[in-house]
């Protein structure tokens, strides 16, 4: 997939996900394959620029470009200042967010919202597009309701506003994340437009992806709570839809390196009060269905400081490259942890629902 001046090798996308795909996520995913990750939503409101969150939410220090900010609003003249401000700051490519369901961010008549009202929508997307030499990309849902998908209708604008690349999750505003997400849609964008169409939405193994691209005829994937606690699924896509093999999940001595790289790189970037507290979710998806792994889940839980928080883990690793010389994951069983909305129950989630606009 070709984004403007940028090849996206391989086509598969770290889903924009706010309270989770932080730099060092978003680095994680792309060192174990991923060909681009789209940060956490920045919100347009001027009066948000400048608060610790959105500071740190558009550090872009060091990542791997493509470099892409993602911006929520509704204000065209807003969004086209919070695009020129990304770029200010290094973003290469804007991505527009009208696919999240978030209650404050709808209440604004941002987000998915926005797919309610089509002329706004226009509107919004050819003054991002005039604002900045960067590519700019959108991310939709199917529509608002069922009775109202009016993905087609939305990506034609798009594509007439100048967007470089759509990202279509396969449910409407209403469905939240209930039920299981519809490819159809997808497949008709896909069908009606000539700029990439990235199709997203209950895609967590090699199979399914590739089960995805056969169904949409999407030129990439968009990945988001599948790689929680699995970085490392990107390349087992990538080799999958190459060869049709099965990598094997990381080893005991890789996934312990993968794990306490992630938690030093979280401990460094938000410091010791956030990153401490925001490491316990990560940790326990990572841990998610491996024996033993409640015991260092409630570990890393207590830790309050960044020592004894990395000691557990470090002991635990030590541990389990004694005892689990061979494959991670095939000690676990095969579930996942259970998504409610934006709130993950596994790993202790923290993500706080008045967090997710910002
Ligand atoms: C915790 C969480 C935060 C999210 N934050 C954003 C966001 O900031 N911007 C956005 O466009 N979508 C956001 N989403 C939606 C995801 O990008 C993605 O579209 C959705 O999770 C479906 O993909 P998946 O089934 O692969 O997770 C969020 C989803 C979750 C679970």
């Amino acid at each position: 997939m070709r984004i403007g001046p940028y090849e996206i090798s391989p086509p598969l996308v770290v889903a924009p996900m706010a309270g989770v795909t932080d730099r060092p996520f978003r680095s994680a995913c792309r060192r174990l394959g991923a060909g681009l990750a789209v940060s956490e939503m920045v919100s347009a409101d001027p009066r948000l620029r400048d608060t610790a969150k959105s500071r740190r939410r558009s550090d872009h220090t060091g990542e791997a470009g493509p470099i892409v900010a993602q911006i929520a609003g509704a204000d065209p003249q807003w969004l086209a200042d919070a695009a020129r401000h990304n770029v200010a700051l290094g973003a290469q490519l804007i991505d527009i967010n009208m696919g999240c369901p978030a209650k404050k961010v709808c209440n604004v008549a941002a987000g998915s919202a926005l797919l309610r009202d089509e002329p706004l929508v226009g509107r919004i997307l050819e003054a991002v597009v005039a604002a900045v030499d960067v590519p700019v990309t959108l991310k939709i849902r199917t529509g608002w309701d069922r009775a109202s998908r009016n993905a087609v209708q939305v990506a034609r604008i798009a594509e007439q506003a100048g967007i470089q690349a759509l990202t279509v999750h396969g449910r409407t505003r209403a469905d939240g994340f209930s039920g299981e997400a519809e490819y159809e849609t997808i497949a008709r964008v896909k069908g009606a437009v000539r700029i990439p169409v990235i199709a997203n939405g209950d895609i967590i193994d090699p199979e399914g992806a590739r089960a995805v691209l056969q169904a949409t005829g999407a030129d990439a994937l968009m990945i988001g709570r599948g790689a929680f606690g699995r970085p490392w699924l990107f390349r087992e896509i990538a080799h999958f839809l190459a060869t049709g093999g099965r990598l094997p999940a990381p080893d005991a001595r890789e996934w312990s390196a993968i794990v306490l790289a992630h938690l030093d790189d979280i401990h460094a970037f938000h410091g010791e009060y956030d990153g401490v507290r925001l490491a316990r979710k990560h940790i326990g998806w990572y841990v998610h269905g491996m024996p033993g792994g409640e015991v260092l889940r409630e570990q890393v839980n207590q830790a309050t400081g960044i020592d004894a928080q990395r000691a557990a883990v470090q002991a635990w690793c030590a541990l389990l490259q004694a005892r689990e010389p061979g494959d991670v994951r095939a000690a676990a069983p095969a579930s996942r942890p259970v998504y409610n909305n934006h709130s993950m129950s596994a790993g202790g989630d923290r993500t706080r629902p008045e967090e997710i606009h910002r």
